[in-house]
């Protein structure tokens, strides 16, 4: 259990996702991203050796969430989204530690994910946690087509 901001009046928890929150996932899903993943790629994450999620609850449900995967030493932030509402209240933040934890614990030297270099406020977040930008991938991401950042951060 961890609380939000203390100046915030709300009450934050995060836990590991379950298929029951894929309901509300998606339908938040949907509505932050312009290319949303589809329901199958959470339940991937909740099926496959060395992926997996966490949510951000509140009183109201699920407030925000996040996912990962391990692939050798590398990890991978794979997802992470906060309902528009609750934005600027630690919950990313507490998301990110707990995603740095689950792997750390799986021995991986450093954490990867990918960014749309429009994606301002995304990035200000990653660069506040110590990421990097490592390079550039060129039209990874469609409707609409942009490339990727690929940002890095390296685990002491
Ligand atoms: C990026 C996102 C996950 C951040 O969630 P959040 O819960 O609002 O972030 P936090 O409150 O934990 O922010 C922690 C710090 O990150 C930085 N940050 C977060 N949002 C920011 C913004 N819009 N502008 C500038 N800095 C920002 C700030 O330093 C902030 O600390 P502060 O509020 O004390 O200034 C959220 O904006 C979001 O869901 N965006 C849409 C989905 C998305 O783009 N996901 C990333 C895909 S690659």
């Amino acid at each position: 259990m961890k609380s939000a901001k203390e100046n915030s009046k709300i009450s934050i928890s995060i836990r590991a996702m379950r298929s029951s929150d894929l309901e509300q996932i998606v339908a938040m899903e949907r509505a932050i991203f312009p290319d949303p993943w589809p329901r199958s790629a959470f339940e991937d994450h909740l099926n496959q050796d060395g992926w997996g999620g966490f949510v951000a609850v509140s009183d109201e449900g699920v407030v925000g969430y996040a996912c990962w995967m391990v692939v050798s030493d590398e990890g991978h932030l794979t997802n992470i989204a906060v309902a528009k509402s609750h934005r600027r209240k630690s919950v990313a933040q507490h998301l990110l530690e707990a995603i740095l934890v689950v792997t750390k614990d799986k021995s991986c030297e450093f954490i990867l994910l990918e960014v749309r270099p429009s994606n301002e406020e995304a990035i200000a977040f990653y660069r506040k946690y110590g990421f990097d930008v490592l390079y550039r991938r060129p039209s990874y991401y469609h409707n609409p087509v942009e490339d990727a950042l690929v940002m890095v951060k390296y685990f002491d």
